[in-house]
This record gives structure tokens, C-alpha cells and sequence, in this order.
């Protein structure tokens, strides 16, 4: 299915006010993970800035050990500080990357705003090598700016 099919299916997930928040992330993951065939592990990391570390929320995929990611360290980690997104067309020529499954390939993370502050991200694991546009990136950044109205409701 077409970015611009999702994004309204993207909106309807956010404005089910009969499901908790983390319900609709979950929904989001689900809804991305089923229709994206390059989209293996699709999941939430949301920041706690005392602590200096990601702690992982919604997601569907393979269960990953990496539920707490501190800041600076992995892909996620960097994007925690760097603020921008994170494109890797192949993840084995990174030094700094946290592995969750060998089959992994690619990855790509952005960052959630809300009032200006990067409070977590999404972040989206690819089985298939270099299969990420600047599509998926304007495509994830609208998923995040939806995320961010939610999120800055509560
Ligand atoms: N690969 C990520 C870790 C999270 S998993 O992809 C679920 C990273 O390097 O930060």
C-alpha cells in the first residue's frame, strides 16, 4: 500500500479516543509492519532525559533485549542526541549499532517532537538492504508529527 493510502488510516488509529495511548501506538506498528513489505520490526523508544536512556514501548517484530538503550550508544542512542534522522542503508558497515537480529539489514530511525523537544522516536528495522527513500523519511516524519498531537494531549 502507498504512503499517502496509510496516512489517513494513520490518522484514524490517533483519534480512536476508545483506546489508550499505547493502543494506538501498537495499532501504528501494527498498521505500518503489515502493509510496508520492507518494514520487519517497526517499534517506539521513548526518552527519559534524567536517566539518559531510551526505553523501548509499543512495537511489533521479534522481542529484542534492547528495552533500554542509553543515550550516544546504538542507532537509537545517537538519534536521542543528534535530533535529526537516521538513515543506514546497511547496518553492518556501522561501528555504533546495537544488533537485535542477524536478519536485519537496514534501519532507519526519526524522532518524535513535542513542543520542540525530542522525546523518543520511531524506529524501523528492514530484512532487505538499502530499501529506505526520502518517501519513507517524509512518510515517518508525518507518523511522528501525529504521534507528537497524541502524545501531547496526555
Ligand atoms: N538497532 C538499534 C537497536 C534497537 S533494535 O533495532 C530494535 C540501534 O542500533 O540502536
Amino acid at each position: 500500500m502507498s504512503f499517502e493510502a496509510l496516512k489517513p488510516q494513520v490518522e484514524n488509529i490517533i483519534s480512536n479516543t476508545k483506546k489508550t495511548v499505547d493502543e494506538r501506538l501498537l495499532n501504528i506498528c501494527e498498521l505500518l509492519e503489515s502493509h510496508i513489505a520492507h518494514y520487519n520490526w517497526v517499534g517506539f523508544y521513548f526518552s527519559n532525559k534524567q536517566k539518559e536512556v531510551l526505553h523501548l514501548g509499543p512495537y511489533v517484530g521479534a522481542p529484542t533485549d534492547h528495552t533500554v538503550i542509553p543515550f550516544g550508544k546504538g542507532i537509537c542512542g545517537q538519534v536521542a542526541l543528534s535530533n535529526e534522522n537516521f538513515v543506514v542503508p546497511d547496518v553492518a558497515a556501522q561501528d555504533n549499532y546495537i544488533a537485535c537480529s542477524i536478519t536485519v539489514k537496514s534501519e532507519i530511525v526519526v524522532p518524535i517532537f513535542v513542543n520542540g523537544e525530542n522525546i523518543g522516536q520511531i524506529d524501523i528495522d528492514s530484512n532487505t538492504r538499502d530499501p529506505f527513500t526520502t518517501a519513507d523519511e517524509r512518510f515517518l516524519e508525518f507518523v511522528t508529527k501525529q504521534v507528537a498531537q497524541l502524545l501531547s494531549k496526555n
